[in-house]
């Protein structure tokens, strides 16, 4: 049997933190060093196939700069997943992440499934965020944490797998 299902998943964080990096990653298998800054918003398409049902989504990569704060709700409200992304060598990217959370909490779809994703893994000299942290925050918030590099591909597809996985039990 082949399921497919309407839905579209968005991604969240401060600015820099690789949003976009790992999309590319996921959909094309690209990483660029000087990737650029996402203006407004930018859209994705992918298909994936669990077991016996194909998923097909589309990801909305929203902006990070302060800025497009305002467009936001647009894409998380009626998402069917949310990925909040920080870098672990940026605490006020993990500020920011914590907030993004809040925001979603409040205002977006309570059956929203929801990622907290910990991404520039490979940075491991620069780490200011332990994975503790990061892990700690996620389990008290009921949020699936992961721990990603975009650049290395560490943990990238893991992650879109296991929100279609979250999303095709609920
Ligand atoms: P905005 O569009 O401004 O919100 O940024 P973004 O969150 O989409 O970040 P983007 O993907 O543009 O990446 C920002 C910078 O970080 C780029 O120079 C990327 O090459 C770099 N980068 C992204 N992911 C990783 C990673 O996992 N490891 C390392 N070392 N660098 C990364």
């Amino acid at each position: 049997t082949s399921i497919s299902r309407q839905n579209w998943w968005v991604l969240l964080g401060d600015m820099g933190t690789g949003k976009t990096s790992l999309v590319l990653r996921f959909v094309k298998g690209q990483f660029f060093e000087y990737q650029e800054s996402t203006i407004g918003a930018a859209f994705f398409t992918q298909v994936l196939s669990l077991n016996e049902a194909t998923v097909k989504f589309d990801i909305w990569d929203t902006a990070g700069q302060e800025r497009y704060h305002s467009l936001t709700p647009m894409y998380y409200r009626g998402a069917a997943a949310a990925v909040v992304v920080y870098d672990i060598s940026s605490v006020d990217s993990f500020i920011r992440a914590k907030k993004w959370v809040q925001e979603l909490q409040r205002q977006g779809n309570p059956n929203m499934v929801m990622v907290l994703v910990a991404n520039k893994a490979d940075l491991q000299d620069k780490r200011k965020v332990e994975n503790e942290e990061g892990e700690q925050y996620a389990k008290e918030n009921e949020l699936f944490f992961i721990e990603t590099s975009a650049k290395t591909a560490q943990n990238v597809n893991e992650l879109f797998y296991e929100i279609a996985m979250r999303l095709a039990k609920a």
